[in-house]
């Protein structure tokens, strides 16, 4: 089990400015080696990190491939870092479903947000409960971006535990990510791979974060609801 855990928010379409308020709480409830990020929505960002909360990484939600160009409404992973962001969540279930997006386009885009400086958390997970391991895998596999590259966090997020209020059990997570973490050494080498945090989400309450976070290779989690709650995020950085 890694000494350091890393406690993320995905605010996903939600919060406001009035919730970044909330960040020195966060900051103040993460215990020693525990190192918490909130990625909220694109113009929360630089408000969040002008904040400037000792403790708290602010990131984003998503990146576009290319280094700039015609493509309204997007955002590029270099402005994300001007911003002042240090990572981007990039390959999500709610993007992959609702934009189409696959995983040749993820690898892409962590491609891109490394190319920035910023961290990609590459998010994976099967679409049905009880689908092998080695499927998640090879999700991750063709998510990885070429190279070297510094950074990588990476999310084991199974779709049906997503908002649902289920979850997988904390021996099935663990050996999910223990096909993570062979894919991870098999593409990076046996350092580098080793050095990438795996993070659960779906469905993480207070209740049931500590249960993953013991596990071998689960680095941390990915919060999606319970993130917008003050008391249950703070109770979920203090349980980890
Ligand atoms: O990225 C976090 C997420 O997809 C999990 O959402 O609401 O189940 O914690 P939630």
């Amino acid at each position: 089990m890694s000494m350091n855990k890393l406690v993320v928010a995905n605010w996903k379409m939600n919060g406001s400015r009035e919730l970044l308020s909330a960040l020195p709480r966060f900051a103040a409830a993460a215990g020693p080696g525990v190192q918490v990020a909130v990625c909220p929505p694109f113009p929360l960002i630089a408000l969040a990190v002008d904040r400037g909360v000792a403790g708290i990484v602010v990131g984003a939600q998503d990146c576009h491939a290319a280094p700039c160009g015609a493509h309204t409404g997007a955002v590029s992973a270099a402005l994300i870092a001007e911003a002042g962001a240090r990572l981007v969540i990039v390959g999500h279930s709610e993007r992959r479903r609702q934009c189409n997006e696959s995983d040749a386009l993820v690898a892409r885009k962590a491609a891109a947000a490394v190319a920035a400086g910023l961290g990609p958390l590459i998010c994976v997970g099967e679409e049905d409960e009880g689908e092998d391991p080695g499927t998640v895998a090879a999700q991750l596999r063709a998510s990885l971006p070429g190279g070297a590259p510094a950074g990588i966090v990476v999310a084991y997020e199974p779709v049906w535990a997503i908002g649902s209020g289920r979850t997988p059990a904390p021996s099935r997570v663990a050996s999910v990510h223990a096909a993570l973490r062979a894919a991870l050494i098999a593409a990076l080498g046996d350092v580098a791979g080793r050095a990438v945090p795996i993070l659960y989400g779906g469905s993480v309450d207070a209740a049931n974060a500590a249960a993953f976070t013991r596990e071998q290779d689960v680095d941390g989690v990915l919060v999606g609801g319970a993130s917008l709650d003050r008391e249950a995020f703070q109770a979920i950085i203090a349980a980890v």
